[in-house]
């Protein structure tokens, strides 16, 4: 029998809202107990569907009869800042951009994007040698940035850094605004400011781009074929989309996994011996990195970089036996699954081992996505990441810390106080 999800409108005014940005876990937790894993609730002015089950989450990413838009559904959230990305297109025009995008991902092009970080990565370490500690979070954070510079904006002169990290950063903000119109001195205004100056950049920039260069702005600037490819000004787009589906991600990532290894003496050791075995620029030897790599894993596992996905349901359909209508969103949460004691042993725990030994991957687990929209940068990601964490263990005896972390999941996990860490 077809039924309609249990409705919790949550507060008059704000619904959900606030609650979701503070502790989304407990709040989504609170509501299953509740209605068990599929109910309704009212989010940023809209009432979303929440599926928190394996397979209706399979069910959405795989979106098998194109019932399930993903333009509209991350619209709700990322706005106008982020128009035309990736993410931010559906079905055959999807097709057609990522078709182009994907060719600035393949693996040799992945190798020379890490030959480039190379220097940026052992000035890092370089500066870590004199100071001996470091503000985590803050850190990874400027590393990131630091990275994009190079292989995102493409050989910037050091006078326009501080300015492209302020259009970086506001646009990258107005992303998790509550605010959803452009109100004077809102995040989101100043987002869209920041789009417009970074589209400038990024298009007058691809017309001189140096093609021999490597970087991933310089690939994806050959995929400018006139008619027959992406102009200039959707190259700027997809840009600016790439910038915040890189940044925070791969940020957030590697800041609880780096806390983990400065309170885990034994896990430090155990990824320093394995650094010894790789080469930080050879693709294969990164892949057998398994040490590291169930690090990646369970960081993703504990902390989701995307905690829950929104999809605008295109027509009338049906989801575990529950009708959607037209016009209304859903959500699935990864974040929820990842932390659902019917899927995990002991979820609470951060616990890497839990991915080494068994090759069989986990019904619940989804830290790409899946389907069309899975993400086009998870190799690369993974490589970022242990190319940072090797060139950690491999340059010090051991880091430590004394302070837990304390991250708050959604809508982009984030610490709420950072943590020192300091070097031996
Ligand atoms: C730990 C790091 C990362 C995680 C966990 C992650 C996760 C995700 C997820 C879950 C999605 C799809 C969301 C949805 O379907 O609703 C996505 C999309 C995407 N990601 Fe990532 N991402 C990471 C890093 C990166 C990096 C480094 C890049 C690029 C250099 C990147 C590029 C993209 C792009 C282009 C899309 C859109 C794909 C499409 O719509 O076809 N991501 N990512």
């Amino acid at each position: 029998m077809m039924t309609k999800p249990p409705l919790d409108k949550g507060s008059p005014i704000f619904g959900h809202s606030i609650k979701f940005n503070n502790d989304a876990l407990s709040l989504v937790k609170n509501l299953q107990n509740k209605y068990g894993d599929i109910f309704e609730i009212s989010i940023l002015n809209q009432r979303v569907t929440m599926f928190m089950t394996p397979s209706a989450t399979r069910h959405v990413y795989l979106d098998a009869e194109d019932n399930f838009s993903s333009k509209h559904g991350w619209e709700f959230s990322l706005g106008k800042t982020f128009e035309n990305g990736l993410m931010l297109r559906d079905f055959d025009d999807h097709k057609f951009h990522r078709g182009l995008m994907q060719d600035s991902f393949r693996r040799d092009a992945l190798k020379n994007y890490l030959m480039i970080i190379q220097p940026i990565l052992d000035e890092w370490i370089e500066n870590l040698k004199k100071n001996k500690s470091f503000d985590l979070y803050k850190t990874m954070k400027g590393l990131m940035f630091k990275i994009s510079l190079e292989l995102f904006f493409d050989e910037v002169d050091n006078s326009r850094q501080k300015e492209l990290e302020r259009l970086f950063t506001e646009a990258i903000k107005s992303a998790t605004s509550v605010v959803r119109l452009p109100l004077p001195f809102t995040k989101l205004r100043k987002g869209l400011k920041a789009r417009q100056e970074l589209l400038k950049y990024f298009e007058e920039k691809a017309k001189t781009v140096d093609t021999s260069s490597k970087t991933l702005f310089s690939e994806l600037v050959k995929t400018n074929k006139h008619e027959a490819g992406l102009s200039n000004f959707e190259i700027a787009e997809h840009m600016i989309f790439l910038l915040l589906a890189a940044h925070d991600t791969t940020t957030s990532t590697l800041t609880s996994a780096i806390h983990h290894i400065s309170t885990n003496k034994s896990f430090y050791e155990e990824l320093k011996n394995e650094s010894e075995t790789i080469e930080l620029t050879d693709i294969s030897d990164l892949k057998n990195g398994i040490k590291a790599e169930s690090l990646f894993s369970e960081a993703m596992r504990k902390y989701p970089p995307v905690p829950f996905s929104v999809r605008y349901v295109m027509r009338d359909t049906i989801v575990e036996n529950y009708k959607l209508d037209a016009g209304t969103y859903i959500a699935i949460g990864p974040l929820v699954l990842h932390n659902d004691e019917r899927y995990w042993e002991n979820p609470k725990d951060y616990n890497p081992n839990r991915f080494l030994g068994s090759n069989d991957l986990n019904e619940a687990y989804f830290p790409f996505s899946g389907g069309a929209h899975t993400c086009l940068g998870k190799f690369f990601a993974s490589y970022l990441f242990k190319n940072v964490v090797y060139k950690l263990t491999s340059n010090f005896e051991g880091i430590h810390s004394e302070k837990e972390l304390f991250i708050n999941p959604a809508p982009i996990p984030y610490p709420r106080k950072d943590v020192k860490i300091t070097i031996s």
